[in-house]
């Protein structure tokens, strides 16, 4: 299996059930999260939310299968000074390691340029192996730990020059 054997694109208002579907338990399998922080997760995925994000930040990317079933998501919007913030990243367990999530980050960069970015940058939970090794192999330079930091849990922000 290829990526090219899936699409990567904008999500469209109808999307927005699929991906509240699709994101809601791989949200609640990531037991790192403190239950505030697993609450606000659950309902900024919920159909509700996912459709104010989808209206103010304009800017769902999702993977689907050529039937168009939704293995992948993530958000990117324009922060201020043209540094674009790279939000959720969540990819069908089942399709892991096999260049999903780099071709969603890389469709926000490409995103992010053409909106006039230098820069993107996200967080991580430090607990989240994963994440960690992912973004380093994405090329993203980590910036340091906040501590106590969104939900009193500490955080990770990583970035990623651009242009
Ligand atoms: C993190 C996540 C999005 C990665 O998605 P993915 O589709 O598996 O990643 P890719 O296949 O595109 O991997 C890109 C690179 O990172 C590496 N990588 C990804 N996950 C890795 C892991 N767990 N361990 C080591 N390397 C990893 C890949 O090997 C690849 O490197 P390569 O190009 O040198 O082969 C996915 O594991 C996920 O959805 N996790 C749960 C949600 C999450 O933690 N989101 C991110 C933080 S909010």
């Amino acid at each position: 299996m290829q990526t090219e054997d899936f699409d990567i694109r904008f999500a469209t208002i109808k999307d927005i059930p699929a991906i509240s579907r699709f994101g809601t338990p791989i949200v609640k399998s990531m037991k790192f999260y403190n239950k505030e922080h697993m609450r606000r997760n659950i309902y900024e995925l919920s159909v509700k939310d996912l459709k104010d994000t989808f209206r103010t930040k304009d800017s769902i990317i999702i993977a689907t299968t050529k039937e168009g079933k939704v293995v992948g998501f993530c958000v990117h919007y324009i922060g201020h000074g043209h540094v674009g913030w790279i939000d959720w990243l969540l990819v069908d367990d089942t399709l892991r390691k096999r260049g999903l999530g780099r071709a969603l980050v890389n469709y926000a960069i490409r995103d992010a340029k053409r909106r006039g970015c230098h820069k993107v940058w996200c967080d991580s939970n430090p607990n989240n192996k994963n994440a960690k090794k992912f973004f380093t192999k994405m090329g993203f330079r980590k910036i340091g730990v906040a501590k106590r930091h969104a939900y009193g849990e500490d955080e990770i922000f990583w970035e990623k020059i651009i242009g």
